[in-house]
C-alpha cells in the first residue's frame, strides 16, 4: 500500500500537551519509516509567522500558513502534525478544505490544570498583567463541534493518548493495524482453500 499523506490537526489550549503529543507521535512514525514534519506554533511563529501577534486577524493568518504548508506536505505523502492552539472554528474549518486528509485532535485540557503545569510560565505572567488577550484567559478559545477525536490529557497519560491517536489513525485508513497485514493473509488464504484453489 502506497503510503497516503494526512495531517494529524491538534487544537487546545497552551499546555493542553500538543506539542509533547506531537513529539512521541513523530517518532513513532518516523519508527515505522514515515516522512513527519511538525508544524509548531511557537516554532513558525519564529520564522515562517515572524512578527505576527495574537489578533484574531494574525492567529487566521498563522493558521492559514501552517495549513498551507500542510496541504503541501500532505498531499506529497509526509505525515504533518499541526500544534498550533488555532483557537478559530472557521480558520480550522478553512485548514480541513484546504488539507483534504485531516484529522482533528482536540486536546481538551481545563484551563485550571494548563495554568498549574504552565510550562513556559506564560499563565504566571499573564496574572500579573504582563500578557494580555491570552487564548482562554482573557481571548477565545472555540471548541471543536465535530473533531475525530477528543483527548482529555488531564484524565489520560501521554501513552494512552498516543494509543487512541494511532487507533483512530488505524480506523481512518490512514495506517495499518499492528499485524493486520498477516491477519489479511490468514484470511484470502483460508478463503483460497475454501475455493479448492489451495
Ligand atoms: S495561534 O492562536 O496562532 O494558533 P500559536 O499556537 O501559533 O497560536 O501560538 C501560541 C503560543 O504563543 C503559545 O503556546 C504561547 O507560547 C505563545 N503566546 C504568546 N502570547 C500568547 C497569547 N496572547 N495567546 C496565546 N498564546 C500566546
Amino acid at each position: 500500500m502506497a503510503n497516503t499523506g494526512f495531517t494529524i490537526w491538534f487544537t487546545g489550549l497552551s499546555g493542553a500537551g500538543k506539542s509533547t503529543l506531537a513529539e512521541v507521535i513523530e517518532r513513532r512514525l518516523k519508527d515505522q519509516g514515515r516522512n513527519v514534519e511538525i508544524l509548531d506554533g511557537d516554532i513558525v511563529r519564529t520564522h515562517l509567522s515572524k512578527g505576527l501577534g495574537f489578533s484574531r486577524e494574525d492567529r487566521d493568518t498563522n493558521i492559514k500558513r501552517i495549513a498551507f504548508v500542510c496541504s503541501l506536505l500532505t498531499r506529497n505523502g509526509v505525515v504533518c502534525i499541526s500544534a498550533a492552539i488555532a483557537p478559530y472554528r472557521e480558520a480550522r474549518e478553512w485548514a480541513r478544505r484546504e488539507i483534504g486528509d485531516f484529522v482533528e485532535v482536540y486536546l481538551k485540557c481545563p484551563i485550571e490544570v494548563c495554568r498549574q503545569r504552565d510550562v513556559k510560565g506564560l499563565y504566571k505572567l499573564v496574572d500579573e498583567g504582563k500578557i494580555k488577550n491570552f487564548t482562554g484567559v482573557d481571548d477565545p478559545y472555540e471548541e471543536p463541534e465535530n473533531p475525530e477525536l477528543v483527548i482529555e490529557t488531564d484524565k489520560e497519560s501521554v501513552g494512552e493518548s498516543v494509543s487512541r491517536i494511532f487507533a483512530k489513525l488505524v480506523e481512518l485508513g490512514y495506517l495499518e493495524g499492528e499485524g493486520n497485514s498477516e491477519d489479511e493473509a490468514k484470511v484470502v488464504t483460508e478463503r483460497l482453500a475454501a475455493l479448492g484453489y489451495l
